[in-house]
């Protein structure tokens, strides 16, 4: 065949594979997405779980045949999947391999200061330390990612994330999707360079390529029958607006802080940046053969290029016991607050170094802007100062419960256990939180970590 003889159809595919298509715009639905890996401990003893983590720089295909350089926990990229019980310690010794120093904050985990993650206490280049999880908590899921100062956005970015599902009798005691059946999905943004190199840059508005679990714009195969996904939106700044593409139910029964009291029934997860939610999807509606497409609305970039995210492929049938129980768990009545406290959040707008404040202060380590009494139950009224700006906010140590936004109760899916709220430009939420766990210093923050880069960041002392 010469070229004169190739309708373009066919020209193009020959091109195609010639060169690669330019980086950064995978075709859609061409890989399988991964499962994460099940990081085991290294001993249980009687006491507690240990593990042996190492933070190593690698290779991973992120776009196809092009190794793109990231920085891993034990290689994986995003990073595995620890699965803790509740009043059932769990101690990581963290090794430092990269050039870059490090900390892991367990997002979402009442933990001692010092296994925080502070971004002061960090893990230099070379060195290790031993962070202690006692999950004196209920069921969760949790995640861990960077929090070093002034470097947690691009650590993070480049890969420094992981999942860790803290389980309890209530959650596991009930007929809900199991063992192949629940499937925990990281998503994010990334941007690519000309190379095909995942590209930092701070406040990037280009983050316009979808991974889940690593993969661009996947397919994943399921069976006709219920699944449970545990989402993760582990994007540095973009917020989620997930959609099947049939407009069917996506059952949503948790979101940070576990299980909410009842299922809900919705077309739409919106999910900002650190946010997690427990979806159930039943794909028996789909005849054996047929597909359905996760959809998301957010941009940043053209929305025919981020519209489609992942796509299941229904591929067989199988048996399904699983049930979703009416009732899902309790929480405990809201005791009566003894303290209200105001928080501004508020960015320059424009300009080619943004400030970002908490009531109008950038996040000073040595500073501790909010005095707390140990066994204090507080309101918070959060507010989002910006007209353009989204921001979300994120209380280290507690999960709390959103009392309002926007003057309204919340709706069903912000009505559990939260540690991430998210903030629409002008708007305010308040929450309250019980902090009767640990004494300390403890960040809060807005979780679009750019922003807490350039100080939208403060400490809160408990004593
Ligand atoms: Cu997920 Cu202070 O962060
Ligand atoms: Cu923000």
């Amino acid at each position: 065949l010469t070229g004169a003889g190739l309708t373009p159809l066919l020209a193009a595919r020959a091109r195609s594979q010639a060169a690669p298509a330019a980086p950064g715009t995978p075709e859609k639905f061409r890989r399988p997405m991964p499962l994460l890996p099940e990081k085991k401990p290294l001993a249980r003893t009687g006491r507690s779980d240990l593990y042996v983590m190492t933070m190593q720089p690698a290779r991973a295909e992120l776009l196809p045949g092009i190794p793109s350089d990231v920085l891993t926990y034990d290689g994986h990229f995003p990073g595995p999947v620890i699965r803790a019980r509740a009043h059932r310690p769990v101690v990581i010794r963290q090794r430092n391999r990269l050039t870059v120093p490090t900390t892991v904050h367990l997002h979402g985990a009442a933990v001692p200061p010092d296994s925080d993650g502070d971004p002061m206490d960090v893990i230099e280049p070379g060195t290790e330390r031993t962070y202690h999880y006692p999950n004196r908590q209920p069921h969760a899921p949790l995640w861990f990612h960077d929090h070093t100062h002034h470097l947690e956005a691009e650590n993070t970015y480049r890969g420094l994330s992981g999942s860790y599902l803290l389980t309890d009798p209530t959650e596991a005691a009930l007929p809900l999707p199991k063992g192949r059946y629940e499937v925990v999905i990281a998503l994010r943004d990334a941007r690519f360079d000309e190379q095909g190199q995942l590209a930092y840059a701070m406040g990037d508005r280009a983050r316009n390529t979808l991974l889940a679990n690593g993969v661009p714009y996947p397919y994943f195969q399921v069976a006709a029958r219920k699944y449970r996904l545990r989402l993760l939106n582990a994007s540095n700044q973009r917020r989620f607006e997930l959609r099947l593409a049939d407009g069917g139910p996506l059952v949503q029964i948790g979101s940070d802080g576990g299980l909410l009291t009842a299922p809900h029934t919705t077309d739409r997860i919106a999910l900002s940046a650190g946010e997690r939610a427990d979806v159930i999807v039943d794909f028996s509606r789909h005849p054996v053969g047929s597909s359905v497409v996760l959809t998301n609305t957010t941009g940043p970039g053209p929305a025919q290029d981020i519209g489609e995210v992942l796509r299941f492929d229904v591929v067989r049938t199988a048996h399904d016991p699983s049930r979703i129980p009416e009732r899902l768990r309790t929480l405990p009545p809201l005791p009566r607050p003894d303290t209200q406290r105001t928080v501004v959040l508020r960015m320059d707008e424009g300009g080619e170094h943004p400030g970002a404040y908490i009531d109008e202060k950038a996040y000073d380590p040595q500073r501790v802007d909010a005095h707390i009494k140990f066994g204090a139950s507080e309101i918070w009224t959060v507010t989002n100062a910006n007209a353009r700006a989204e921001h979300n906010f994120h209380l280290h140590l507690v999960q709390f419960r959103i009392l309002e936004r926007a003057g309204e109760p919340p709706q069903p899916a912000e009505s559990g256990l939260k540690d991430t709220v998210f903030l629409a430009p002008g708007e305010t939420v308040r929450l309250q939180a019980l902090f009767n766990t640990y004494r300390g210093r403890y960040l809060y923050h807005c979780h679009m970590f750019e922003h807490g880069v350039r100080g939208m960041m403060a400490t809160m002392q408990i004593r």
